[in-house]
């Protein structure tokens, strides 16, 4: 779409009116984002945390349910962030996103050492079962296996992780078998990223991701619903509409919900207008989810924070010292401009985009 028809089309929206929440809802779905109760809980933070109550009808915890976070020391949970966040959900009739259970990343270091010794699968029941029934009848899905796809190294595509050098390629079954008994009714997720662009390895791990659907489906197990995280970037290109269509397709016509998980957008090209970035970002978010809402299995979209006061993507002097070389001319520190709102919680192109986006798509 053109800058001049994404902006027309933007302002049909009536932002002052309605929330996010309200017009995904309108196709029954739901809007989310995620946040970290650190922040929610600031008197500095208080305009993000309206904003929160405000537009979104789920919560994901970007980091406050992550087993490195709740377990730094065997047996020792620390849990009160992510209690806190459920309260602050309840109260104010949220969902709550189960992220995440097993995640290369975030396993803490004490847990690595002993899967990688004695490959024993009592670790990951064990932490499995200290969150799951905690939050029954709270959380209702569960990212059970985050990332799970790396090309380069097997023909099956599966990153070669501490579950995977444990257990090998079932630990996946296992997982989700695991989860299934702990909280019969929820619903199960797998979550990837690098699933968006028209690129080789793109393609490759769309293809390598569609295979392992279609083993866990052949081999009956407990999946129900595939999280697409949708980490866009304005230097990656091309995105093909034509090919992310036909890949949410075959997602769901193996049967498979599908939601968008981690939207957020890339950019850090400071020699641009503010203006012109956030225009590139609206551009692209439009692009995206009008191919995501028209397909009726994507039952919500989540973004990766809600502003840009906090955000993932916020390049800090020390990065950009630390990364010396990464960045190409005019790329620096500073706020990245990915998020919906921006840091002073003022709607963006991208904010509209998504408030479009939902109006445009067709009921559930
Ligand atoms: C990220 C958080 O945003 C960071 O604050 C944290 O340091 C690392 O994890 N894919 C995921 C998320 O599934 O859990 C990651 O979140 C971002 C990439």
């Amino acid at each position: 779409m053109s800058g001049a028809a994404f902006r027309a089309r933007a302002q049909l929206d009536s932002p002052q009116i309605v929330t996010l929440a309200s017009l995904a809802a309108q196709s029954g779905r739901y809007f989310g984002a995620a946040v970290r109760m650190e922040y929610l809980r600031r008197d500095l933070d208080r305009d993000l945390r309206d904003a929160v109550e405000a537009e979104c009808s789920l919560l994901t915890p970007e980091i406050d349910l992550k087993w490195d976070v709740i377990e730094q020391e065997r047996g020792h949970l620390t849990l009160t962030q992510m209690d806190d966040l459920v309260s602050f959900a309840q109260s104010s009739g949220k969902k709550v996103h189960g992220h995440t259970l097993l995640w290369h990343l975030s396993v803490p270091s004490w847990a690595e050492a002993e899967l990688a010794d004695r490959k024993d699968w009592t670790l990951v029941r064990n932490h499995l079962a200290a969150v799951i029934p905690r939050y029954a009848g709270i959380i209702e899905d569960w990212d059970v296996v985050n990332e799970p796809i790396e090309t380069g190294h097997r023909q099956d595509g599966l990153r070669p992780s501490i579950f995977l050098r444990a257990f090998g390629p079932t630990y996946i079954n296992r997982a989700l078998e695991e989860a299934n008994r702990l909280a019969p009714s929820a619903r199960l997720m797998i979550n990837e990223y690098g699933l968006d662009y028209n690129l080789p390895v793109e393609n490759d791990r769309r293809y390598l991701f569609l295979k392992l659907l279609e083993r866990l489906r052949y081999d009956g197990a407990p999946l129900h619903s595939i999280g697409i995280q949708a980490h866009l970037d304005l230097a990656k290109a091309p995105f093909s509409q034509k090919v992310f269509e036909k890949f949410l397709k075959d997602i769901a016509d193996m049967g498979f919900a599908i939601v968008i998980t981690e939207l957020d957008v890339k950019e850090h090209i400071y020699t641009l207008s503010a203006e012109e970035r956030d225009q590139r970002v609206g551009e692209l978010v439009t692009d995206y989810l009008d191919v995501a809402l028209a397909q009726p299995a994507v039952e919500g979209v989540i973004t990766w924070g809600l502003s840009d006061r906090r955000s993932w993507l916020y390049v800090t002097p020390e990065d950009y010292v630390r990364h010396a070389g990464a960045w190409k001319a005019g790329e620096g520190p500073g706020l990245n401009r990915g998020l919906p709102l921006d840091a002073s919680m003022r709607r963006k192109p991208m904010y509209h985009a998504i408030s479009a986006a939902f109006r445009r798509a067709p009921s559930q």
